[in-house]
């Protein structure tokens, strides 16, 4: 069959981003307009601000995307946007456009959504990774665990019944303050802690492990967390510091917090496999069985090499998107509107039918 191209557009929290990918998984041009600056110095984001921020630059994001492709615009296929979840007001500015584009071009719209997107990117990178296969989703707004049966068809293992791990990670950076140690004033929370863990002690301080004693696959780490700031208060207390000030042993810190959590997403993993095998769900075929890993947390290669263990262990290969394509993106959402027109799935019968959902 022949090549087509669709336009994806992401604006479900604080990146504006725009793409154009062909079927064959080629990105011909793309785009994105990060906030995480003005994020970091606001110590979170305020969905208003990143509303006016997607409102600010969406039109030059599309613009630079289409220049960068050098597709002539009335070629695509289709315009695929994310419509949920996430935040009601930057999902809106990404909506608005979408559809506004889909109606001047004359061609269909396919709402997207977020997560199904994050799963999915892997299938335009690695042609390996076939129907049905395990799925980890880590970022900072959800965790979600999943066996992806199809395009559109995914049962859900286990998700966090509190915080996501990258707000976690946000959170435990802030703190600690990490922002203002040289290097790391840009970087966000998640990618900070793994780079001064680097140079800790994972064994250094005790966490408690959680959800041990539930028989599902669902994650928390809210507790482990908490953990963290009890530590940080007695380290506080007996060099009489106070919140901000940069403590001792602070990459010891760094490094058994986030063992805690990769323990407690590897033991949830463990648990899912366990269960893939007993319903076989995931049959084995030829080679080892797909797991993906997406989403922001997917970055760090501590949780991803700790996961890799436990792959081995049930015959299961890791496949994860480079960096830049685990974070929010167009390309993904591009990539996810090739991979529905081609199923012929979830194409809007009537523009005025779809809406923006919250989380
Ligand atoms: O997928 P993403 O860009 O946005 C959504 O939440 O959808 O994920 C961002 C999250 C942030 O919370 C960030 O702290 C976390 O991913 N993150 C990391 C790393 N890099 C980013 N967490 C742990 N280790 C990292 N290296
Ligand atoms: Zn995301």
């Amino acid at each position: 069959d022949s090549n087509f191209m669709v336009l994806g557009i992401e604006t479900s929290c604080d990146d504006t981003g725009c793409a154009i990918v062909d079927s064959n998984g080629t990105i011909l041009g793309e785009s994105l307009h990060s906030q995480l600056k003005v994020h970091l110095d606001h110590g979170g984001i305020v969905p208003p601000v990143a509303s006016d921020l997607h409102r600010a630059h969406i039109d030059q994001v599309v613009d630079e995307a289409i220049r960068a492709s050098g597709v002539d615009i009335y070629d695509i296929a289709a315009i695929a946007t994310t419509n949920r979840p996430g935040l009601p007001l930057s999902l809106e500015i990404g909506l608005l456009k979408g559809k506004k584009m889909a109606r001047d071009l004359g061609v269909p719209f396919i709402p997207i959504h977020h997560m199904e997107a994050h799963a999915l990117t892997i299938r335009m990178l690695e042609k390996d990774v076939q129907f049905p296969f395990l799925v980890l989703l880590a970022s900072g707004g959800h965790c979600i665990l999943a066996v992806a049966q199809q395009v559109d068809k995914f049962l859900i293992l286990g998700q966090t019944i509190n915080n996501a791990p990258g707000e976690q990670f946000d959170k435990a950076a802030r703190k600690l303050n990490l922002k203002v140690i040289p290097g790391l004033e840009n970087v966000c929370g998640g990618a900070a802690i793994e780079i001064l863990a680097r140079k800790g002690y994972s064994s250094a301080f005790p966490f408690s492990t959680s959800m041990t004693q539930y028989q599902d696959c669902n994650f928390s780490f809210a507790g482990i967390t908490m953990n963290l700031y009890g530590h940080v208060k007695k380290i506080q207390k007996k060099f009489d510091l106070v919140d901000g000030d940069i403590l001792p042993g602070l990459e010891d810190l760094c490094a058994s917090y986030q063992h805690a959590v990769t323990k407690h997403i590897c033991q949830r993993l463990q648990r899912a496999m366990e269960f893939v095998d007993r319903k076989e769900l995931i049959p084995l075929g030829q080679g080892p069985r797909a797991f993906v890993v997406s989403g922001g947390v997917a970055s760090n290669r501590y949780i991803k090499m700790a996961m890799e263990v436990i792959c081995s262990e049930y015959d299961y290969k890791l496949y994860a998107p480079p960096p830049r394509l685990c974070t929010d993106n167009g390309v993904m959402i591009a990539w996810n509107g090739v991979e529905r027109w081609k199923a012929q799935s979830g194409i809007a019968e009537n523009l005025d039918d779809v809406d923006f959902y919250g989380k």
